[in-house]
């Protein structure tokens, strides 16, 4: 039997409305496991649940062995932490915010001596030491905090979008690290807006919307049940006028904007009645995850 490192049970959670609803989940220790979900959704509220930072109205919640609330600060001195929003000391140095974070897990000023030059180097900020964090852009201080929640050498890693606001070259060099984690055994929750992101390093999904579990499963599980086929993205043309003509040879047509997603088992015939149409652009690529998002949660903006 794996050992689990959060247990969700039955977890409800009302602010002005219900915002989290009988919510079950387990992680196993050593796995990447995703919440997905639109704007909303409840994510934050989990996240911060687990932490013991805000209370559930009703369920059950353990975290590395410990119940939460109860002995949240037990299990925080094993968890690292990435919020949705960085709250770093804009006052401070890089190195001071990272000073200040040790001394918070009680770490000796030689300890954290000892590991600061790795971390500034996961955040690339080794010239950047001594900079005033109101100096940083937004990725360097998005950065820091991912940084800064390695400090205690954490079990458990819960990071609320840890790559939103970094450039694609930064967010690969995060992914990499993150797997590299993984690989030594680390647990992570991870919320997360890039479905590429979630489909590279999840073992395991909870897609959510309005605070319940809509799907869970793995990736390529999600993917299989929810699409099974390819998709021929359309763009270009009038999406409605084209939907009509290739819907004989589709299992499902998606319009979103001006694109329109077409899911079809052959996807030749779909592509044979569109070609020669002058200003149309054609992508036929194998189902992702963002079609299982887009068709689980639908695809209008929420709120
Ligand atoms: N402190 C609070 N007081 C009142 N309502 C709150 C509070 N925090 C969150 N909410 C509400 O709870 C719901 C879920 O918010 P939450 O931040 O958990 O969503 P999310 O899934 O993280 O969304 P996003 O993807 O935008 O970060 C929203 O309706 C939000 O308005
Ligand atoms: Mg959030």
């Amino acid at each position: 039997m794996s050992m689990v490192a959060i247990d969700l049970t039955d977890v409800s959670k009302t602010y002005d409305k219900l915002v989290v609803d009988r919510l079950s989940f387990r992680v196993a220790a050593g796995e990447c496991f995703g919440l997905l979900g639109p704007n909303g959704a409840g994510k934050s509220t989990i996240a911060r649940m687990v932490l013991g930072m805000t209370s559930p109205d009703a369920g059950k919640i353990t975290v590395l062995g410990a119940p939460v609330p109860a002995r949240a600060r037990l299990a925080r001195m094993r968890i690292g932490v990435v919020p949705q929003f960085d709250n770093l000391d804009a006052a401070f140095t890089v190195r001071e915010n990272l000073l200040v974070f040790g001394r918070y897990f009680r770490m000796s000023r030689r300890q954290i001596d000892a590991v600061i030059p790795s971390l500034l180097e996961f955040a690339r900020l080794e010239n950047k030491a001594d900079a005033r964090v109101a100096e940083l852009s937004g990725g360097m201080k998005r950065r820091l905090t991912l940084a800064r929640a390695l400090i205690n050498d954490p079990h458990l890693l819960v990071m609320d979008e840890p790559t939103t606001g970094l450039d694609p070259q930064a967010r690969h060099l995060i992914w990499d690290r993150l797997r590299s984690l993984l690989a030594r055994g680390k647990t992570i929750l991870l919320t997360t807006h890039f479905m590429e992101e979630a489909e590279r390093l999840c073992d395991r999904l909870c897609v959510m919307e309005e605070g319940r579990k809509i799907a869970e499963g793995r990736p390529s599980e999600l993917i299989d049940e929810q699409i099974g086929c390819d998709v021929v993205e359309v763009y270009g043309g009038n999406p409605h006028e084209l939907g009509a003509l290739i819907r004989p040879y589709a299992q499902r047509i998606e319009v979103s904007g001006e694109t329109l997603f077409c899911y079809a088992p052959d996807p030749e015939q779909v592509l044979a009645q569109l070609r020669g149409r002058t200003g149309l652009r054609l992508l036929q690529r194998p189902p992702n995850l963002e079609d299982v998002f887009l068709r689980l949660t639908g695809r209008e903006m929420e709120d």
